[in-house]
């Protein structure tokens, strides 16, 4: 796959770049949670150096999911302030996403100066892929980049239709992370783990499925497991978990017993909260009354025999319900081995919630990679064109 890069030798000064960026990371108390090695800081690198060619930066980001509603929640103010921290220069943020404020707002940038826009998906027209939307974001920029690999696999309206717009480029981040992931997937070393957790079913288990015929094994955790223990008739409590995903999970189980590894044990609280007593219990026995909470003991000495022998490790998803710290445990020490493996084996992790525990136990750095996507990158190992790609392909 060959992206369209720009040149360094192309002038910028006084360009408005209108780029997207991946801001989309948790957010506690008005705060965003990401730390020196997190999405944020990692695309903070390409717009300073973009700041320092004298561009004029139009960033955009998506927050969450508001499904085209403006939801105060879901304000990018918070992204705003973590840039003007690691630019250090103030970043305006537009309280419109497009139309003739955000254009005003826009026309008024000076050289080096940077203007965040509202969140994208507080406009119907960005998850539609609208043209008219792509035009008027358009309107802002005399050109376009695309940083943000996490999201090239949605063909949303800033990813995919602006770049019919404007002329178009991969940005340094992510046509970095697409050489090490497209080197990997040409010739992934077997054995090949996959390990998959967290919560997005709707867009991991059909990626699951693409994978399983290409691994050696897949090792299923949090959330994600739960739908696999109710096609087994197994009762999770009140563990969350996909309705719809059971006749998949189901179906892939009988496809594939022999490579998709489940959970034996579970670590069970009756609250998702700190004050929570934990209870390590068979599979069989979640009760009516728990929270699946994290990864048991026994499921994680399983897991590491499995690791062991792996050549190629591709990991996604937390293990349990890491917004509790305490329920953190299990996917740490599923990072640890994973981590321990780096050097023996080629070890890929992504996801949004993933890169936090990684940063937070200081084990950025112990992967061969960690990529800022998380569903982007199971789908882009697993073969399928990522629209937002395409679009970029010379
Ligand atoms: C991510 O965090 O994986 C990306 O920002 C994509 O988010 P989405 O799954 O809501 O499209």
């Amino acid at each position: 796959m060959r992206l369209h890069t720009f040149r360094c030798s192309q002038s910028l000064k006084g360009k408005r770049i209108l780029v997207r960026i991946d801001g989309n990371v948790p957010v506690k108390r008005g705060v965003v949670v990401d730390g020196p090695q997190g999405k944020i800081a990692r695309v903070a690198v390409d717009l300073e150096w973009l700041r320092q060619q004298g561009a004029r930066l139009v960033v955009m980001t998506h927050l969450g999911r508001p499904e085209g509603k403006r939801m105060a929640a879901y304000t990018v103010a918070p992204v705003a302030k973590r840039l003007s921290e690691l630019l250090g220069v103030p970043v305006r943020l537009s309280r419109e996403v497009v139309g003739p404020k955000a254009e005003q707002m826009a026309v008024l940038l000076q050289d080096g100066d940077v203007l965040l826009l509202e969140n994208l998906r507080f406009h119907p027209g960005e998850e539609r892929n609208s043209r008219a939307f792509a035009q008027q974001l358009a309107a802002l920029g005399d050109l376009y980049i695309n940083d943000a690999f996490a999201v090239s696999h949605r063909a949303h309206a800033s990813v995919d239709a602006v770049t019919e717009e404007l002329t178009s480029y991969a940005g340094p981040l992510l046509a970095h992370e697409v050489g090490v992931l497209a080197a990997l997937s040409a010739a992934p070393k077997p054995p090949v783990v996959l390990v998959m957790g967290g919560l997005k079913m709707d867009t991991k288990l059909p990626v699951l499925e693409r994978f399983l015929p290409k691994v050696d094994a897949v090792l299923i955790g949090g959330a994600l497991a739960h739908a696999f223990f109710v096609a087994q008739k197994k009762a999770v409590g009140r563990s969350a978990y996909d309705p719809e995903g059971v006749a998949v999970a189901k179906r892939l189980l009988r496809d594939w017993s022999g490579k998709i590894h489940l959970p034996v044990d579970v670590a069970a609280a009756s609250r998702l909260s700190s004050q929570a007593v934990v209870r390590h219990v068979s599979c069989d026995r979640i009760g009516a009354g728990d929270y699946a909470v994290d990864v048991g003991h026994e499921t994680l000495k399983v897991y590491e025999a499995v690791l062991q022998g792996a050549k190629t490790i591709i990991w996604n998803g937390p293990f349990g319900y890491c917004e509790v710290p305490k329920f953190a445990e299990g996917t740490r020490a599923l990072a640890r081995m994973i981590a321990a493996r780096t050097g023996k084996a080629k070890t890929v992790v992504g996801g949004g919630d993933t890169v936090p525990i990684l940063e937070d136990a200081q084990l950025m750095d112990k992967f061969s990679l960690v990529s800022t996507g998380g569903g982007a990158m199971l789908e882009f190992l697993a073969g399928k064109k990522l629209p937002g790609l395409v679009a970029l392909e010379t």
